[in-house]
């Protein structure tokens, strides 16, 4: 059973530390993605779980074997790059067999899993051909085979399809997933984009700074994010934030406005609401001044400030919205949709 647990791991270069006693259980099978943004410690967590960084204190163990102090080449690990680096001298198939050869498998055993894994990854009809021959995705899915034919215990992804255009990322993400889904092998990809963590992870690691601050499902980090930091980064257009004083469940807005929740909180508060939470109603007591209606199809996006405050909101409306600048709109925000955290500390105050 490859199930991946690590056990308050630090990482320091020299006297910095960049990853903070991270703690996190992998189930045998499950889909991980760790998601922050650029240098909060997403590559370096995922090295040190491949071995290609050591581990400063705290353990990594894989199928409840401590394995801080095995060689990369030990841990039964396949691992694909943003740069997936693939030999340009060879061919789809040398690349996808180089590994097993240098493992010195027997030639018939090479042959069948490279077939294998060019059928399940759909590129059977280029395996004569060299990488340039190839368009961005074709390559990606060579890289993904070279991991296949390993057949190992864990994949590591380290932002794999940072590579592609949008829509081939959307495409690509999809044939990992079901890929995941099929093989069954244990996971931990990471990426900074946070639509990709959502499509993709059965859970979610939020890092921040070479913290965790959440580690749970999609929909937990979305519904209950732990931290204003998770809560601004999951989730698109971003959550609005007004800071607030609360008093026996009654929230009153750096603006004046009064909202109603079930909220034990007392005293100094952020309060948090996404954009797509705030709902029309002539009557609703949330004002918000516009300075910019986006329209997008689906949806349009009105951007402004709440009115008697200079704190930018965004509401995301359903359809194409005849709101225009300088309009003043007003919202409904029910108590349900209301997230409350510690003004010092940025915690959720569940
Ligand atoms: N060899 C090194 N020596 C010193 N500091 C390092 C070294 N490698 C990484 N760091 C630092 O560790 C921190 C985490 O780096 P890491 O590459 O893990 O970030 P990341 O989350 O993967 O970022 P990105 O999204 O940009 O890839 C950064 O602050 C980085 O500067
Ligand atoms: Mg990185």
């Amino acid at each position: 059973m490859a199930n991946i647990k690590l056990d308050k791991l630090t990482k320091s270069y020299g006297d910095t530390e960049v990853l903070h006693h991270i703690d996190g259980q992998i189930e045998h099978g499950e889909f991980i993605v760790i998601v922050g943004p650029s240098g909060c410690g997403k590559s370096t967590l995922l090295r040190m779980v491949a071995g290609l960084e050591t581990v400063t204190t705290g353990e990594v163990s894989i199928g409840d074997k401590m394995i801080n102090d095995l060689e990369p080449a030990d841990r039964d690990i396949a691992m694909v790059f943003q740069n997936y680096a693939l030999y340009p001298h060879m061919s789809v198939e040398q690349n996808m067999a180089y590994g097993l050869k240098i493992r010195k498998l027997p030639k018939a055993e090479i042959k069948r899993r490279v077939e294998e894994a060019a059928d399940i990854l759909e590129i059977r009809d280029y395996l004569k051909r060299k990488p340039r021959q190839l368009s961005g995705g074709q390559r990606q899915r060579v890289a993904m085979g070279r991991a296949i034919v390993r057949d190992p215990q864990v994949f590591l992804f380290d932002e794999p399809l940072s590579n592609l255009d949008a829509k081939l990322r959307v495409q690509m993400r999809l044939e990992i997933r079901k890929l995941q889904r099929r093989l069954g092998v244990t996971s931990i990809y990471v990426t900074h984009d946070q639509v990709e963590a959502m499509t993709l992870g059965d859970r979610l690691m939020v890092l921040n700074g070479g913290y965790v601050e959440q580690f749970g499902t999609p929909i937990e980090v979305y519904e209950k994010p732990a931290s204003i930091f998770v809560a601004g980064f999951i989730g698109s257009p971003s959550m609005n934030f007004v800071s607030a004083t609360a008093a026996n469940g009654v929230l009153t807005l750096s603006n004046g406005t009064t909202l109603a929740t079930n909220t034990t909180a007392a005293g100094a508060v952020t309060v948090g609401i996404r954009p797509e939470h705030l709902f029309p109603n002539k009557d609703g007591v949330l004002k918000i001044e516009v300075d910019l209606p986006e329209k997008l199809g689906a949806t349009t996006l009105v951007h402004g400030r709440i009115s008697g405050a200079e704190t930018a909101f965004t509401a995301s409306l359903n359809g194409i919205n005849a709101a225009s600048t300088a309009d003043v709109l007003s919202f409904d925000a029910p108590p349900e949709f209301l997230h409350i955290f510690d003004a010092e500390t940025g915690k959720r105050i569940s």
